[in-house]
């Protein structure tokens, strides 16, 4: 039978954009990628415009978002490099997790300071759990920080061989870390930069093929939890111009690259499917609700093209890559949500899993 069901699959690692970045992509139009890419449920990133950092900012992005999102959702908060730590617990409450930002990348939300990481781990409640962006060296220091304060904590896109080692000597140690890697890291490489140009470019970079085997190999080793997208939609005159911004986006040709793997036998179909749902309820601490799951055909194969995209930005940096697994449809809390063509909930069909919305 090569029809599946996938229940309860959830992107924690997006960028939504909308509020003054709306011309990139907005909460809608991402959400109705998200379902037409399998999707349960989002979880977006805090470096939009203007960033996630204040109540205020908080309450303004739960309002919209629940107005006009298709499917279910969750935000961060982001840690500040003006201390924003005073109202944490309240915070803690109404979002899926702070994100801290180590390395710089989209948006100013860099923190360069260890002694402000350190603020931040101290104060944040450790009943959410911490998801950072780290790149190689800056993961040994935030490690530090896991071991000393014990927070939860989600180490995001993961690229590199090193980074790997890093991790895994972690969990060897049993501190509270899990690990995120995206499709594009494990599908290509620093080789594709010259075909791809700027639609290559995003933070994590591509790297070399050796750290691409570090990572297939994590996976089949169990160090990696998860699949995420980093879903960075930007606009195509963006990506054209002399300084484009990095990032790519992902939520439609997640699962379809993740079945094609799986075909090409780099990692089992049970396991593909468990990176991208139950592995990240579980890190989350989230059950599905009843009848919430993508029914996909592992039979069917086609090639990625921009014009079949619902993403607002309209490209992928896999375009002409043949994929395996049309989603034929998606059901939430007992409703369909997609036909296999169109999206069929509303704006404001989706849900906060993460307490009351402002
Ligand atoms: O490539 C990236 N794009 N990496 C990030 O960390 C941020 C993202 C974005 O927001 O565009
Ligand atoms: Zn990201």
């Amino acid at each position: 039978m090569p029809l599946i069901k996938i229940h309860g699959m959830i992107d924690p690692h997006t960028h939504l954009r909308d509020l003054d970045w709306s011309h990139k992509a907005t909460f809608a139009s991402e959400t109705k990628a998200a379902i037409a890419g399998g999707f349960w449920a989002v979880f977006d990133m805090p470096n939009t415009a203007p960033s996630t950092i204040d109540q205020d900012r908080l309450s303004d992005k739960l309002k919209r978002i629940d107005r006009d999102a298709h499917c279910d959702w969750g935000l961060y908060f982001g840690a500040s490099q003006a201390d924003n730590t005073a109202e944490y617990e309240k915070i803690a409450r109404q979002v899926c997790g702070l994100k801290i930002y180590n390395n710089s990348t989209t948006g100013d939300l860099l923190i360069n300071s260890s002694a402000m990481r350190e603020r931040h781990y101290r104060a944040w409640t450790p009943n959410r759990l911490i998801a950072v962006h780290a790149e190689e060296e800056t993961v040994r220091n935030i490690l530090d920080l896991v071991r000393k304060y014990r927070q939860p904590t989600h180490f995001l896109h993961i690229s590199s061989e090193y980074e790997i080692n890093l991790l895994t000597q972690a969990k060897q140690d049993g501190l509270p870390v899990t690990v995120g890697v995206c499709p594009h890291h494990l599908i290509l490489s620093e080789d594709d930069l010259p075909t791809l140009g700027a639609y290559g470019l995003m933070k994590p970079e591509l790297k070399r093929k050796s750290d691409q085997r570090a990572l297939w190999r994590a996976i089949r080793l169990g160090i990696v939890d998860i699949i995420e997208s980093d879903h960075a939609p930007h606009a195509i005159a963006e990506k054209e111009s002399d300084a484009p911004p990095y990032g790519v986006p992902g939520l439609e040709t997640t699962l379809p690259l993740m079945l094609q793997a799986a075909k090409d036998g780099k990692l089992s179909l049970q396991k593909a499917c468990d990176m991208l749902s139950l592995n990240v309820q579980r890190i989350w601490r989230i059950a599905p609700f009843p009848k919430t799951y993508a029914l996909v055909d592992t039979d069917e194969t086609y090639v990625i093209e921009r014009e079949n995209l619902m993403t607002k930005c309209g490209w992928s940096p896999f375009e002409g890559m043949r994929v395996r697994g049309k989603v034929r449809e998606v059901w939430i809390r007992g409703t369909k949500v997609y036909d296999g063509e169109n999206v069929l909930s509303p704006a404001g069909f989706g849900r906060n899993l993460f307490g009351y919305v402002a």
